[in-house]
């Protein structure tokens, strides 16, 4: 009797008190076991809901998104993400969907560079054209670590912080780094995905956030048929091994110029130097955009049939359009969908990529003392 009577007023007062609750952004992040590493340590996964409904899912395994549903014109919400349905199949991502790359995202050059008169050598994981190139942070790079993940929410906000410590010398890179990333999911349906980093030894870095999205949230269509816009007057051309060969080309009058808005099949196959070398596109473009504060606008993604809209700011110097040119359906994603060629892109805001051999990319070191930090907003919309 007595706990009973000790019982019910928590229970009309939780009644009472949740119409309050629901009014902020509480209870709109939730965590679960996700599955366990080879190792047997268990990755969780976040899920981020925001007050429109849209839902992010980030998992503590390579900082991965894993997940994010957007509403199309007519309300109707899909995930417009390449990647898995399960850990053990994130566990096989060789394609880098919806990762946090690291320490460099992007191609360092014969996996060398000299850092204050030593010169480090990098596993070469990547060849293309025969060429062989360090990529996207090694053999075992961010996105194949497990990150310490840590939610947060406040009135408007939810999003989930998470850490790496990635000892000195790993992957071939000087110095202990300490990455923090956070994802965060607004009211005003943004994702924003931010990187800072501390290290106690020079060293070079590129934290880059690696989603393939297709807006159309049907995973089996082409993105050819999106529309693209890259706030950029100048890109890298690259030579075959799609290393920047160190000039900055302007766009104009080229099937690289989207300055205004282009469908981005309509010129993908003309004979061009570039598209030829990157087997479609597969570049980095200096972002020359609208500024406000730190950040450049820097492309706007869109798919005609769903209405879909993302914009994406930085305050980074450049963003690599890849355009899905080396998938080839042998990976079986979401669904058991296989996911062919062009199905889907990345829109990856960054430094230069080879900036540490580039002596006209923006500085990739970091020293004791100093944080690096990467700020990247996409915002969603449909029209
Ligand atoms: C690169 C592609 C590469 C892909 C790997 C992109 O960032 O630009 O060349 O094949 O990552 O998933």
């Amino acid at each position: 009797m007595k706990s009973l009577t000790l019982v019910l007023p928590l229970v009309a007062m939780s009644v009472l008190l949740s119409p309050l609750d629901n009014a902020g952004a509480a209870d709109t992040v939730s965590e679960a076991v996700y599955g366990k590493m080879p190792d047997g340590a268990e990755a969780r996964v976040f899920t981020l809901t925001n007050a429109n409904g849209m839902e992010a899912k980030v998992t503590e395994y390579g900082a991965i998104l894993v997940s994010i549903t957007v509403a199309d014109k007519d309300g109707n919400f899909a995930d417009v993400t390449h990647g898995y349905d399960t850990l053990e199949g994130w566990l096989t991502n060789t394609s880098y969907f919806g990762a946090t790359v690291g320490r460099f995202g992007n191609r360092i050059a014969n996996g060398k560079f000299t850092l204050e008169g030593k010169e480090y050598n990098l596993a070469t994981n990547n060849d293309p054209g025969g060429i062989p190139c360090a990529l996207h942070g090694g053999i075992k790079g961010f996105d194949k670590v497990l990150w310490k993940g840590e939610s947060f929410e406040n009135d408007t906000d939810r999003g989930v912080k998470l850490t790496y410590v990635s000892a000195d010398g790993e992957e071939g890179y000087p110095g202990t780094l300490t990455t923090v990333v956070t994802y965060t999911l607004t009211d005003d349906d943004e994702l924003i995905w931010e990187a800072s980093a501390t290290t106690d030894a020079p060293t070079v870095l590129n934290v880059v956030h690696h989603s393939y999205w297709n807006l159309s949230g049907d995973a089996t269509t082409s993105i050819n048929d999106h529309e693209l816009t890259l706030y950029a007057d100048h890109y890298l051309p690259t030579d075959a091994g799609l290393i920047p060969t160190g000039e900055v080309a302007p766009v104009a009058g080229t099937p690289m110029d989207f300055t205004t808005a282009h469908v981005i099949g309509a010129r993908v196959e003309e004979d061009f130097e570039a598209l030829k070398l990157g087997a479609g596109y597969d570049h980095a473009w200096v972002l020359s955009g609208e500024k406000d504060g730190d950040l450049t606008k820097a492309a706007r993604l869109k798919d005609p049939e769903t209405g879909r809209v993302m914009t994406i700011a930085t305050n980074q110097p450049a963003i690599q359009f890849y355009g899905g040119n080396f998938l080839d359906g042998t990976v079986e994603g979401k669904g058991g969908v296989a996911y062919q060629h062009r199905s889907a892109l990345c829109l990856e805001t960054e430094n230069y990529p080879d900036a540490p051999n580039n002596p006209k990319a923006p500085p990739a070191v970091l020293k004791p003392g100093e944080t690096y930090y990467h700020k990247m907003i996409h915002a969603f919309s449909a029209e």
